[in-house]
């Protein structure tokens, strides 16, 4: 008999030596840690807090026995949904339509279907998502990441940005911005997306926004590039995190006609693969894109809770000596370790990567370094999301106290405890070689 070469050698050579992703095994490590009995603080995993609305999941049971393929583009009325919810909130100055929304289960999955259909670079902002380099290197693109300043706030500025693309002007490239942003909580001034926009128009460049935590922009005022480069923009967004459904797959892509060509050659490689995303599902997600006044509340209220915890971490961090900017939307906080080096160093730690390996270790606070968002080895930052509390008590506790923004520590405590106690507990462990 012929032996069979050993799987390794097989192995599509893009894919080989590939790690799950960093969320992923972060996520994988913590319930491992708890299974042992550990105490573990999770903030690896981006995973919102909260549950879905009440008329969303009602939606759902109401149509569970849906079990039809639905068209590869989408449920319909669902398509219709997204674009008139996008063209609403986001004041979009040309009119759009369900036939401009292509939707699929996840927003992951069609950025994934972008980079395969079209050729060209990706260009990210330093740092930027987890997943975006990895989608690109198993296709064989380019990633091109551009520096950003953390007196900027790592926002890309569009000097950067036209530098970089001077440099061979008919390169197609396609530049994802994510804002707010996941790894840092920061978001872009609408001027300065005016900026960026201008600048992208002339290298001719496809710019996927990455919207999925506009909705979560701690005070509601979330404003979209595609305002200003409308021919040549592609909202990303979905139910994952503004809906609290990140487990549902669903994510939703709207195109200007511009781009159709590129919408026609996904939906064939969908047609391919997924065939179509699940029915109950979409049915489901056409009340979350109609928001009623309830959901209307749920989000202002997710967004007080996040912005009062997240304003705590974020003092409590720069108190402690930490570079640390308040967050602007969604749920993450970029903390930069730096002013603390030389005492890590003495204590082994030579960069943001053993930090939390020792932090998770020693304390069970699980956060994630700065280069698994593109930032180079070493860096001294990481990524930190304030998402282990309860998001249902939260939404309970402040629809009986809307004030929740003036709340101290002790109140926070009371529906946010494992964050306070995370933080704490990550001050103490850096003022341990004091
Ligand atoms: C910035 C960003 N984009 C996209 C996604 C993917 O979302 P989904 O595939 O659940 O729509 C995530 C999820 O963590 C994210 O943080």
């Amino acid at each position: 008999m012929i032996a069979m070469p050993p799987p390794s050698i097989s192995l599509n050579l893009q894919v080989r030596g590939m790690q799950p992703s960093a969320t992923v095994a972060i996520n994988e490590r913590s319930n491992a840690l708890l299974a042992a009995g550990r105490t573990v603080y999770k903030l690896g995993l981006g995973q919102s807090p909260f549950p879905v609305p009440a008329s969303v999941v009602e939606a759902l049971r109401t149509h569970a026995a849906r079990k039809e393929y639905m068209p590869v583009r989408g449920h319909p009325p669902l398509r219709d949904a997204v674009a008139a919810f996008h063209q609403r909130r986001l004041q979009l100055p040309r009119e759009v339509h369900g036939e401009d929304v292509l939707v699929g289960p996840g927003s992951k999955e069609l950025m994934f279907l972008t980079q395969l259909a079209f050729y060209g670079d990706l260009v990210l902002p330093s740092p930027s998502w987890v997943s975006y380099s990895p989608q690109a290197r198993i296709l064989g693109r380019q990633v091109c990441y551009l520096p950003t300043d953390p007196r900027d706030r790592w926002l890309l500025r569009p000097q950067v940005l036209h530098d970089h693309c001077v440099r061979d002007r008919d390169r197609p490239r396609v530049l994802i911005l994510n804002y707010p942003s996941n790894p840092t909580g920061q978001t872009f001034t609408d001027d300065e997306l005016a900026e960026l926009a201008a600048v992208a128009r002339d290298h001719r460049m496809i710019v996927i926004s990455d919207e999925i935590y506009g909705e979560l922009h701690h005070t509601g005022q979330h404003r979209s590039i595609a305002v200003h480069y409308p021919e040549g923009t592609i909202i990303s967004s979905g139910l994952s995190k503004w809906c609290g459904a990140g487990g549902w797959r669903l994510g939703t892509f709207l195109f200007p006609p511009e781009l159709r060509w590129l919408l026609t050659a996904m939906t064939a490689v969908a047609s391919e693969t997924y065939t179509s995303t699940s029915a109950p599902i979409q049915c489901a997600a056409v009340t979350a894109f109609e928001c009623g006044p309830e959901i209307e509340e749920y989000l202002v209220h997710a967004r007080a809770i996040l912005r009062a915890i997240g304003t705590w971490c974020c003092d409590a961090l720069v108190q402690a000596g930490v570079a640390c900017d308040r967050p602007q939307g969604g749920f993450y906080l970029f903390p930069d370790f730096t002013a603390h080096a030389d005492r890590l160093r003495a204590r082994g730690i030579t960069g943001g990567e053993l930090l939390c390996e020792r932090l998770l270790a020693e304390t069970g606070v699980a956060i994630l370094p700065g280069s698994e968002f593109g930032r180079p080895p070493g860096d001294w930052t990481a990524r930190l999301a304030y998402v282990d509390f309860a998001g249902k008590n939260a939404l309970n506790g402040v629809a009986r106290n809307p004030d929740i923004t003036t709340m101290g520590v002790s109140t926070l405590r009371t529906f946010a405890g494992r964050i306070v106690a995370a933080i704490e507990q990550i001050v103490a462990w850096l003022d341990r070689a004091r």
